[in-house]
């Protein structure tokens, strides 16, 4: 699981996955999470409502003045980053295959009164669903292991950009995924392993899972390597890529809470945990 404290011990590889399964599959599991992970401390609804700005400090510094700029955030789930860019001025519009988290997000834009537009759809008929063009593409921390053709993703988000515009990526380091979750020290899984991954594990990331049975789901890996190539293939211009030396949640129980972010402990050799891209049409 590329989010979360769920352990990797259940995991079973599929050989294959029959055509589309994976979008139902998931598409089941992650409307049975919206109400959960909105009701959840996690996320932080009341505190989001109350004025709060969920994005990471790296992200806007990265993505820089969104003012009067047109922004689609693709896998946005229900909504609050893509509020969050709202806030800061962008003209918004959020994309996602969960009914449930969409009417989420459409509500807390009415309840804010933050102007924006979500749209249910898969993420590779996002053009079409959309039907325009924007400044700047924005996804990630925790998008990309639900879609099984990374090459399909970049050229579906340069089909989103207007000339000039961008795509930011801010993910977690497929790196990270190796090591163990009790020491994050011990090599445990390939990096290199791009078989499609079967889940089925109780709860969520969040708090407030125990709830939640079984949730099945299909996982794909994607080597940083594999990304960025994508995104060079689809004729963007890569205009830097940052490796961070934290996460969102103690993906290792030897990580330590600093704010909102989770580190390694002072002195102990770090590997990276999340990285950053920024790459523009031309
Ligand atoms: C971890 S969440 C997105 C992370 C977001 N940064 C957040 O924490 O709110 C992943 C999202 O991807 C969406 N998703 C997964 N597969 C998708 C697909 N094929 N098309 C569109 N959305 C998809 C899920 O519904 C979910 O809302």
């Amino acid at each position: 699981m590329d989010i979360g404290s769920l352990s990797r011990t259940a995991v079973i590889i599929l050989g294959r996955v029959a055509n589309d399964e994976y979008l139902d599959v998931n598409r089941a599991m992650w409307d049975e999470r919206v109400p959960v992970h909105v009701a959840s401390d996690f996320y932080d609804v009341a505190g989001f409502r109350a004025g709060t700005d969920t994005l990471r400090d790296f992200e806007t510094a990265e993505v820089g003045d969104v003012a009067g700029r047109s922004l689609a955030h693709l896998q946005c789930h229900f909504g609050l980053d893509t509020l969050s860019w709202a806030r800061r001025g962008a003209k918004v519009a959020g994309l996602d295959f969960s009914a449930p988290a969409i009417d989420t997000a459409r509500q807390l834009a009415d309840e804010t009164g933050l102007d924006a537009r979500f749209v249910v759809a898969d993420l590779y008929a996002a053009p079409e669903a959309l039907g325009e063009t924007y400044d700047i593409v924005y996804t990630g921390l925790g998008a990309l292991c639900w879609l099984p053709d990374i090459e399909r993703w970049a050229k579906t988000v340069a089909a989103l950009l207007k000339p000039g515009g961008f795509l930011y990526l801010a993910e977690f380091h497929p790196f990270a995924d190796t090591l163990d979750e009790e020491t994050g020290t011990v090599l445990t899984y390939d990096y290199f392993d791009r078989s499609p991954q079967e889940w089925n594990e109780p709860g969520t990331y969040t708090d407030g899972g125990a709830a939640l049975g079984a949730g099945r789901s299909i996982e794909f890996l994607h080597g940083v390597g594999d990304v960025v190539s994508a995104v060079i293939a689809a004729g963007l211009r890569l205009e830097f890529l940052h490796e961070h030396d934290h996460t969102l949640w103690p993906r290792y129980k030897t990580l330590e809470k600093s704010g909102t972010s989770y580190r390694f402990s002072e002195g102990r050799p770090r590997v990276p945990l999340m990285y950053s891209l920024r790459a523009t049409r031309a």
